[in-house]
């Protein structure tokens, strides 16, 4: 069994592999000149767990040649970062609901799929066998010991929030919108004043950065920094945060970025050893 590190997951493939003591494949991703993509497996390689986030459609492409080469094998698939989840239902007559594609096409090809904080319950929802992981856990060690508020930037990620504040230890609340007047909506913590105090937003994923930003410019915070799981981090979004007032941002490696300095190596490991056999 090897580890085939996706070119989204280069490090945290590595990390796994090490983990799991498996060797890791070589493997060459390239782009011709118009456009398309091209690789190439090392050798050898058979049985295998493929790491690799979708966060673009050549991710997609790359898993499907992947998959392609290695069509006679068991593979396990590990995304990572679960892009495409978003669009978890149709919203509007016609649309596709791309995650539920995504699903098929993955299960098709792999024994198992194994993801890190799905998007939504309904995106989990469109796979027959998904297993998933909560990296909240991970944000939370990253904080113990530490003197932090956790804030939820709304209601919704409340329980995911809460998942990190109680590994680290801290106190935790989620911002609630409250109506001043016909044209006025403030932002306020549910039930911690936060004045003073040093206050981690906490979000599954940052992308443009929008939430994050609106949540830091309406809390009275001395010290703001914001964690989330996937650092998709659209174009510009990591100006808008610190533009807003954020002060430092900190991610797993689902989604390689600078700013990831906490890996879920050891929760993938750990699970790749628990649902699959290994040899
Ligand atoms: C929303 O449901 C999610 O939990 C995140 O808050 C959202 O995806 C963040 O996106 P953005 O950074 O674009 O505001």
């Amino acid at each position: 069994m090897y580890v085939i590190p996706g070119p989204a997951s280069p490090v945290l493939s590595s990390r796994v592999a090490t983990k799991l003591n498996l060797p890791l494949a070589k493997v060459v991703y390239s782009v011709f000149p118009d456009g398309e993509l091209y690789v190439k497996v090392e050798k050898g390689v058979k049985d295998a767990v493929v790491i690799q986030s979708i966060r673009s459609s050549d991710d997609i492409v790359y898993l499907m040649l992947l998959f392609d080469i290695l069509s006679n094998y068991r593979l396990i698939a590990v995304v990572p970062y679960m892009g495409y989840a978003r669009q978890d239902r149709a919203f509007n007559e016609g649309e596709a609901v791309s995650i539920r594609a995504i699903a098929e096409f993955l299960e098709n090809h792999a024994e198992k799929v194994i993801s890190v904080n799905l998007h939504s319950r309904e995106a989990a929802s469109h796979f027959k066998n998904l297993v998933e992981i909560d990296a909240m856990t991970e944000i939370g060690r990253y904080y113990i010991g530490q003197d932090v508020i956790m804030i939820s930037p709304d209601k919704g990620s409340l329980e995911r929030v809460k998942v990190a504040a109680k590994v680290a230890g801290c106190e935790y609340d989620y911002l609630e919108k409250v109506r001043i007047d016909a044209e006025t909506v403030e932002i306020y913590p549910k039930n911690i004043d936060v004045e003073n105090k040093r206050v981690v937003i906490v979000d599954d994923i940052i992308s443009t950065g929008g939430t994050i930003a609106k949540a830091a410019e309406t809390l009275k915070a001395s010290y703001i920094e914001a964690a989330c799981v996937h650092a998709v981090l659209a174009a510009n979004s990591l100006n808008k945060l610190f533009s807003s007032g954020i002060k430092d941002v900190i991610a797993t490696d689902t989604v390689e970025q600078a700013v990831s300095k906490i890996s879920v190596a050891d929760l993938i490991a750990e699970k790749i050893t628990e649902v699959c056999e290994l040899y």
